[in-house]
């Protein structure tokens, strides 16, 4: 339920959008994807703009805006659904905790239809509405310059304008997720030495989002091979010189996400080597937090990554010649392949259904040199805007074995000295770090990243 506070705040949502969008604009919550058949179905989840300006997960809803007011379009399902499903608040009840100024039927949608604008959901079934119910297409918005003098273009850029910014609901929600995800990652950290595979560790990081009402805001990674960046399957025995590589977060039921990694030695002791590059990993992550405040460039953050484990690499003899020079040859990505982060709020990349609309600022365009090329976020920082920031080192056989850039980074590698590094295969640290007006909150700083306190964690001796 909603509290008077999340209610002040998205009153004072749709008036800010309704200053900065003129004319009606419908928003669809979405359905529940079916599984095999129409009765059995995966979990839902409402759409994040829906989410943003309404509050609540409503199923097959729509909202209406226009000039900060609140219509609700929901149809109150059929007095047999409540043997199945329990029973439900009435409209008029759901309109009141939303503050909606006025509630109609979903076929009422139709009188709206003709001049508002709208975002496509992803969910094909609802997209298939939006285009029927329009009567028009509902293109993906993708920032191209033939899009921007349309209506939903403008939407979006409005929203976008709004979510860049956490408010007190959002804040309040986030934080709740941060704290569960520590949890979480604890009970992991805590477990491990009691457990023989991925799938274990897994199920005890999951069971304390479960049993905080909060799904998973993504498909966990909990894996020996950090190397599979979106590692996905959890079919490893865990053995006693692995690294494991945990990105998991939880989403608050009103959909808010946290987004954190952490990797820890399987037998509660860093080899050296793992060591050696823990700590630089770290030293990446500990120098992009210290560097942000409002204002800064979080293209700039990503670069100073780069070249701290550039350098780090060269101390440590894998790489060859000058830092600056290596990255300016992205010769880091060949170890450090992704971006340093991307926004997060309701999305774990927030608003990436908006392709990079809302990652980069207006002008800019993704860069196509490798080491720049999956930045996610290419924005001036302001107070309040959440992000990710997340470096790691991995040895992907993808890049490392190719043949095409063994020749061209052949002169700055020393391929033998990476050889005795072969019990690291993916190493990265997450954490969700809020920018404030003086420089930067870490949502998720219970959750230890200094190497001795890690193992400790999963030795079980930190109270
Ligand atoms: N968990 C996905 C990411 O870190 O971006
Ligand atoms: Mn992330
Ligand atoms: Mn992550």
């Amino acid at each position: 339920m909603l509290t008077p506070t999340d209610q002040s705040c998205l009153h004072q949502r749709r008036h800010q959008l309704g200053q900065q969008f003129e004319g009606q604009a419908l928003l669809w919550s979405g359905v529940a994807p079916s599984r095999n058949f129409a009765a059995n179905q995966f979990p839902f989840r409402a759409s994040s703009h829906f989410l943003y300006l309404a509050g609540l997960p409503l199923q097959n809803a729509v909202i209406g805006l226009e000039a900060g007011q609140l219509t609700l379009f929901w149809d109150e399902p059929h007095p047999d659904t409540a043997l199945w499903h329990g029973p439900s608040l009435s409209r008029a009840e759901i309109a009141d905790q939303i503050g909606a100024e006025t509630h109609l039927p979903l076929s009422a949608v139709s009188s709206w239809a003709s001049h508002a604008a709208t975002l496509p959901v992803p969910s094909s079934a609802t997209h298939q509405q939006q285009i029927e119910w329009l009567g028009r297409p509902v293109p993906p918005i993708q920032g191209s310059q033939d899009q921007e003098s349309n209506r939903d273009h403008h939407l979006a850029n409005a929203l976008i304008q709004l979510r860049l910014q956490q408010d007190e609901f959002a804040l309040a929600q986030l934080r709740q997720a941060a704290e569960i995800t520590v949890a979480a990652h604890l009970r992991g950290m805590r477990s491990t030495l009691n457990h023989t595979s991925e799938a274990a560790i897994r199920a005890e990081i999951e069971s304390v989002m479960m049993a905080h009402q909060c799904p998973t805001a993504y498909a966990s990674i909990v894996t020996v091979h950090g190397e599979v960046l979106h590692n996905d399957a959890y079919p490893h025995a865990l053995a006693p010189g692995d690294l494991l590589l945990v990105d998991a977060g939880a989403e608050t039921p009103l959909g808010w996400a946290a987004d954190v990694t952490r990797t820890w030695p399987v037998s509660g002791q860093f080899s050296a080597t793992q060591r050696d590059l823990y700590d630089l990993v770290l030293a990446a992550h500990d120098a992009c937090i210290a560097a942000i405040q409002p204002g800064v460039e979080f293209r700039d953050l990503h670069l100073l990554a780069a070249q701290t484990i550039a350098s780090g690499l060269v101390d440590i003899g894998i790489l060859k010649g000058q830092p600056e020079a290596l990255v300016e040859r992205d010769a880091h990505a060949l170890f450090f392949p992704h971006g340093i982060g991307h926004l997060l709020g309701l999305d774990v990349h927030d608003m990436e259904d908006l392709g990079d609309l809302a990652g980069y600022a207006p002008g800019r365009q993704r860069c196509d040199r490798r080491g720049l090329r999956y930045l996610r976020l290419d924005r001036p920082l302001r107070p309040q805007m959440l992000v990710t920031i997340e470096p790691g080192f991995y040895q992907i056989p993808a890049l490392l074995q190719n043949p095409d850039l063994r020749q061209q980074y052949g002169d700055c590698v020393n391929w033998d000295r990476l050889a005795q590094f072969e019990d690291v295969r993916g190493i990265r640290i997450e954490d969700d770090v809020l920018v404030t007006p003086e420089g930067c909150q870490v949502l998720t700083s219970a959750l230890p990243t200094q190497a001795p306190e890690v193992e400790a964690y999963v030795q079980g001796s930190t109270a």
